[in-house]
C-alpha cells in the first residue's frame, strides 16, 4: 500500500474531525500518502478527491462536523455506482480505503471489497453507538453530554411547574442514547426499543411511585422505541391521566452537533492509528473498534449482523433508582 484514502460517511457524529486527524498524521507518520474524499462515497463516485498534508488537519480535533463532509449515496449502493468509485480509485492511485461511519458506511464497504478485493478499514463513527465489536462509537459520549446538558435544563422548569415532560432522544433503532443520558439525569422513565413491556411499566409507575413522591417528572423516549414516539406516548398518558401537566420536547438534530468530549476525541485519536496499522497489516475487511479499554478488529461482516445488545444491568439501576 503506498496510497489511502479517507471519507466520512452516513450521519456526522463530534469526533469525527479527530478521527479523521489520526488517520492523516498515521498515515504521514509511516510514510503513505493520503487523500481525503469528499461527501462519503459520493465524492468517490465524482472524483471530489484532495491530497492531505499533515497542516490540513491542523486545528480540528476539537470542531463537531466533518471538514470532508458526509452524505448517504444512493448511487454507491448501486452495480454502476461502486463500479465508477472503482475507476476513480485507479484513476487517481489508491490502493486502500478507511471509511468512518455506521453500518450504513459499512455495509457499503463490504459490498466494494468482495466485487473488487481493495482492503478498506472502518472505523465506527455514529452518536448511536448501535454497532456490534465495539464498546463506543466516536461521537456517542458527546451526544450523551449534549442530551444530559439539554435534560437538565428541562428539568428547572419541569420542575418549576410541576410538569411532566416527555424528551425524545436520537439513536434510530437502538436505545443506548436514552438509557446512558437517562440514568445520567436521574429520568423517571426510559423507554427504548429493546425492553418490550415498558408502557404498561410506565402507567403502572404512574399511578404508584410518581403521584405520591415527585414533583416533576423527565421520561426520555428513544425515538425507536415502539410506542411510537414521545408524541404519542404522551397523548395516549395524557388521556389516562388528565391530571397530569404533560409537555414534549424533541431535541432532534442539536444532538449530532458541538465540540467532542475528551473521551470521543482520544477513542478517534486511537481508532485512526489503528485503521491505518490495520490496514499496514493486511487487513481487508474490517472494523477497528474498542473493547475494555484495547483496540479490536471484527469483521464488516459481523459489525453489520450481529446485533449489539443493551447493558440489562443499566436497565436494572434505573429501575432502582427511578422510585
Ligand atoms: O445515525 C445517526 C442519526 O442521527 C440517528 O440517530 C437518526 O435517526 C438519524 O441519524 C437522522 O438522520 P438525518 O440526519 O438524515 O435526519
Amino acid at each position: 500500500i503506498k496510497k489511502i484514502g479517507v471519507l466520512t460517511s452516513g450521519g456526522d457524529a463530534p469526533g469525527m474531525n479527530a478521527a479523521i486527524r489520526a488517520v492523516v498524521r498515521a498515515a504521514i507518520y509511516n510514510k503513505l500518502e493520503v487523500v481525503g474524499i469528499m461527501q462519503g462515497y459520493e465524492g468517490l463516485i465524482n472524483g471530489e478527491i484532495k491530497k492531505m498534508k499533515s497542516h490540513d488537519v491542523s486545528n480540528i480535533i476539537q470542531r463537531g462536523g466533518t471538514i470532508l463532509c458526509s452524505a448517504r449515496s444512493e448511487e454507491f449502493r448501486t452495480v454502476e455506482g461502486r463500479k465508477k468509485a472503482h475507476e476513480q480509485m485507479i484513476a487517481n492511485k489508491i490502493d486502500a480505503l478507511v471509511v468512518i461511519g455506521g453500518d450504513g458506511t459499512f455495509s457499503g464497504a463490504r459490498v466494494f471489497t468482495q466485487e473488487y478485493d481493495i482492503p478498506v478499514v472502518g472505523i465506527p463513527g455514529t452518536i448511536d453507538n448501535d454497532l456490534f465489536g465495539t464498546d463506543y462509537t466516536i461521537g456517542y459520549d458527546t451526544a450523551i453530554n449534549t442530551v444530559t446538558e439539554a435534560v437538565d435544563k428541562i428539568r428547572d422548569t419541569a420542575s418549576a411547574h410541576n410538569r411532566l415532560f416527555f424528551i425524545e432522544v436520537m439513536g434510530r433503532d437502538a436505545g443506548f442514547i436514552a438509557l446512558r443520558s437517562g440514568i445520567a439525569t436521574g429520568a423517571e422513565a426510559i423507554l427504548i426499543p429493546e425492553r418490550e413491556t415498558h408502557t404498561q411499566e410506565l402507567q403502572t409507575y404512574l399511578e404508584k411511585e410518581y403521584k405520591e413522591h415527585k414533583t416533576s417528572g423527565i421520561v426520555i423516549v428513544a425515538e425507536g422505541d415502539k410506542s411510537g414516539g414521545a408524541y404519542t406516548i404522551a397523548q395516549e398518558i395524557g388521556k389516562d391521566h388528565p391530571e397530569y401537566d404533560i409537555r414534549v420536547s424533541i431535541l432532534g438534530h442539536m444532538q449530532r452537533g458541538g465540540s467532542p468530549s475528551a473521551f470521543d476525541r482520544v477513542t478517534a485519536s486511537t481508532l485512526g492509528v489503528a485503521a491505518v496499522d490495520a490496514l499496514l497489516d493486511d487487513q481487508k475487511s474490517i472494523m477497528v473498534g474498542l473493547v475494555h479499554g484495547e483496540v479490536s478488529h471484527v469483521s464488516f461482516n459481523k459489525a453489520i449482523k450481529n446485533k449489539k445488545k443493551v447493558k440489562d444491568s443499566l436497565l436494572i439501576l434505573n429501575d432502582i433508582l427511578s422510585i
